[in-house]
């Protein structure tokens, strides 16, 4: 057992579970490429990324980091590194082409083959249903998740998951970042379908709900023993300062961005404060008869967080407060500019926090509070289904890339996940985001996340070679020891 070295509140930490997921993730339109071979359909990102001005430099998934072809070379490199699971999604069009209807075989064979060679390794595979990429089909049908008829066809094609995959898959990962894409699809138009519509996002993420209310409740029949949850981007709010007002602010930030989604995924109800609000302002999603009861019985059996930063609250005037703000997706330190809802809240500096070339911050700490607050409202296990650095990183010329700034990131969030474990979370797991460097939605390929290097740029063809950086053998190492050597 080790000393505890934050904030001494325990003279010893307890140790992770023998049996802790040690792993990392991906998601299907990041790294496969091969957007239109055998048999695949369009995905609304495949559409988005050619609208120009959409994404940095133009940059789109079509080839990505070519896992598609180079699945097997990846797993290898996961089997060599000691991973212990592998959190990848499923494209969806690749399943059904056109959304629902007929499947396309080899669409399942290409997750067959990659679950099986995971298993080979002794990796366990962690499915995501959803991360984003939506049949282009249902977008043009009825709109997507703007009709309730996502809830029957998401549910179709969960279930088709299920039957296929259930016998070797124990864990799945329902939607991934409900939050994060019903907000940017239609609150400030940054992913497909590029909407701005309050009060249509509130509706589009209802829907989402009861999409992801229907799919667990499914699972329970097709596989009784797995373990399945949703992927919440949790951002802890914090206030800018001990004054009521900003107090307020950031309660109002952690009732409208956390708990409007969090609460419904463990409750299946909606929090009281933040639902009369949004019923004033005429933005609350319109309910039908048994919507209640469908969100009561598709309840999931863990929290998944993604967890990257938190984020400070100031209070914010209704009259001539900020709203709208500006986000950095060009790795030019500094450019983002404040956000906020007038009269609720407004984002903040937190002058003690040490921020990355995006700005997003970099607080260690901010994940032992997110896994305590989860733990403490919601009494369920947490599965850590992202963390990690998005950075510039460099391809020396001696081959290695010395990406001493992401161990330190990785280090400092492993040490806080062993003080929450030591606070009494149950922690499932830990899935660094991400195995191999990827696309980044919206920032192209400079920003890197992975334990791998490709060698792929938003500019020109390149071979798609695989690099271990630093960071790969000293994760290698974590793992070896079950995260007693940092
Ligand atoms: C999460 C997503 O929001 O964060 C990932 O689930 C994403 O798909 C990751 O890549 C990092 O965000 P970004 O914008 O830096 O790529």
């Amino acid at each position: 057992m080790k000393k505890g070295a934050v904030n001494m509140i325990h003279k010893e930490l307890k140790a992770f579970p023998q049996n802790f997921l040690w792993g990392a993730a991906s998601a299907a339109y990041q790294v496969e490429g091969a957007w239109n071979e055998e048999g695949k359909g369009l995905s609304n990102w495949d559409q988005f990324v050619r609208i120009p001005g959409k994404t940095f430099k133009g940059t789109t998934g079509d080839t990505a980091v070519g896992h598609y072809r180079r699945y097997k070379e990846d797993v290898q490199l996961m089997a060599e590194m000691g991973l212990k699971a592998y959190r990848f999604s499923v494209a969806w069009a690749r399943i059904f082409p056109e959304g629902k209807g007929k499947v396309n075989e080899k669409g399942i064979e290409f997750y067959d083959s990659l679950i099986n060679e995971l298993i080979k390794h002794d990796i366990e595979p962690i499915v995501t249903l959803y991360h984003w990429d939506l049949p282009q089909a249902l977008q043009e049908e009825y709109g997507g998740w703007e009709s309730r008829q996502i809830i029957g066809d998401f549910t179709a094609y969960s279930t088709e998951l299920f039957k296929r995959f259930g016998d070797r898959v124990k864990y799945w990962v329902s939607l991934n970042e409900q939050n994060i894409f019903t907000m940017f699809g239609y609150r400030n138009s940054m992913h497909p379908p590029g909407v701005k519509d309050d009060k249509l996002f509130y509706q589009v993420n209802h829907h989402a709900n009861l999409a992801n209310a229907s799919v667990i409740k499914a699972f329970r029949s097709y596989v009784p023993e797995g373990k399945i949850g949703p992927s919440f981007a949790y951002t802890p709010s914090y206030p800018r300062s001990p004054e009521p007002k900003d107090i307020i602010a950031s309660e109002n930030a952690e009732e409208l961005n956390s708990h409007w989604w969090m609460d419904v995924y463990a409750w299946g109800k909606y929090p009281k404060a933040a639902w009369d609000y949004l019923e004033k302002e005429g933005l609350a999603p319109s309910l039908e008869a048994g919507d209640l009861e469908l969100l009561q019985e598709g309840k999931p059996d863990f929290m998944g967080l993604n967890y990257y930063q938190t984020a400070t609250f100031e209070a914010n005037p209704l009259d001539g407060g900020v709203s709208e703000g500006e986000m950095n997706t060009t790795g030019k330190k500094g450019t983002t500019k404040a956000s906020g809802v007038p009269g609720l809240y407004r984002t903040a500096d937190n002058p003690s926090l040490e921020k990355t070339n995006w700005d997003w911050t970099i607080d260690p700490q901010g994940l032992r509070v997110a896994l305590r607050r989860i733990t403490s409202r919601y009494q369920l296990p947490v599965l850590i289904s992202e963390n990690g650095l998005g950075e510039f990183d460099k391809l020396e010329e001696d081959g290695k890339v010395n990406d001493d700034y992401r161990i330190a990131f990785i280090r400092a969030h492993i040490q806080s996940m062993q003080e929450a474990i030591s606070d009494g979370v149950e922690l499932l797991g830990y899935c660094v985001w991400s195995f191999t460097d990827l696309l980044s939605w919206l920032n192209g390929f400079q920003k890197r996340y992975g334990f791998v290097y490709v060698n792929q740029h938003e500019e020109g063809e390149h071979d798609l070679k695989r690099t271990k950086k630093k960071s790969f053998y000293w994760y290698s190492e974590v793992i070896k020891s079950n995260g007693e050597t940092l």
